[in-house]
């Protein structure tokens, strides 16, 4: 079956510093990195590492050949990413010695993607195939609605987060990630708890504490995380969306897909940068942690 990821595209320029700039503080950076980034494209990239077919739905400008051009080469069908009018959405992150971050962000051309490229896109969908969606791109409830019509299992990483935004593809989804945070905001915007939303399986992830599965009318199911020492946790979150589709995508049952996503996702932290740098299946499956 096949990936549809309606996802940004981004230029991620990351900088390694000794701590997360305050506001007027001027300080310099230990380390720059250049790369392939945007939650969409992280987990395109992801997903393909994976084993999985993915068509990626996005945009770029006349600045970002280079990234669609590296998205093919790590395996994704890139036919179905246009060029626009619009710069590349690009991301300047800060990354401390924690490995925690922060991210401007500029969406640029991932505002700017078409419905007529969306239904061209999804007029390749068959019944069973899966649309994943995250928060860095227009048309989402538009691309979510079609894709649940035509029979696909619709996925949302709720990043980064926005209750109206979620509230606009809710009726549409099978399954919903979202971290503890953006869950209890989930819950105040609804009034609803997480299993109550009418969301088939919702994963909420906690970060050193592993992730926990709730599906409707079972108990929730908790998957511990695995020690590593964290360099970087960017992307870490993309890793794991990408790496449980891909696996729920070749029939595996959740609770392993999980717990492949959760190893992945661990190798990911263990290194700086986004998606140039997320493992691949070879290498998730025979890491030993
Ligand atoms: O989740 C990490 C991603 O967030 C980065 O790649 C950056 O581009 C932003 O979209």
């Amino acid at each position: 079956m096949t990936i549809f990821n309606l996802g940004s595209i981004n230029a991620d320029i990351v900088y390694r510093l000794p701590h997360l700039p305050g506001p007027g503080e001027t300080l310099a950076a230990t380390e720059l990195t250049r790369g392939l980034g945007g939650k969409g494209a992280n987990m395109s990239v992801a997903a393909a590492r994976a084993a999985a077919r993915v068509a990626h739905i996005g945009a770029v400008g006349e600045d970002g050949r280079w990234a669609v051009q590296r998205l093919t080469e790590y395996g994704v069908d890139t036919r179905h990413i246009t060029a626009v009018g619009d710069a590349t959405g690009h991301a300047i992150i800060a990354v401390d010695d924690a490995g925690e971050n922060s991210i401007i962000l500029y969406p640029g051309a991932n505002h700017a993607i078409s419905e007529a490229a969306v239904c061209l896109a999804l007029a390749e969908a068959a019944p069973g195939d899966t649309l994943v969606l995250q928060n860095e791109t227009n048309l989402q409830g538009f691309t979510a609605r079609t894709a649940r019509e035509q029979g696909l299992r619709v996925a949302y990483a709720a990043a980064p987060f926005d209750a109206d935004a979620v509230m606009a593809v809710l009726p549409f989804l099978d399954f919903l990630i979202l971290n503890a945070v953006e869950a209890r905001q989930l819950q105040e915007a609804t009034g609803k708890s997480p299993n109550a939303l009418g969301v088939a399986n919702v994963v909420i992830t906690l970060g050193a504490q592993g992730c926990r599965w709730l599906a409707a009318g079972a108990d929730p199911v908790e998957i511990p995380a695995l020690p590593v020492e964290v360099v970087d946790s960017t992307g870490a979150g993309d890793t794991f969306t990408g790496y449980t589709l891909a696996a729920l995508d070749r029939g595996m049952p959740m609770e392993q897909a999980l717990r492949l996503a959760t190893k992945a996702a661990a190798i990911m932290v263990t290194r700086l940068g986004t998606a140039d740098v997320i493992p691949d299946l070879k290498e998730v499956q025979s890491a030993e942690i």
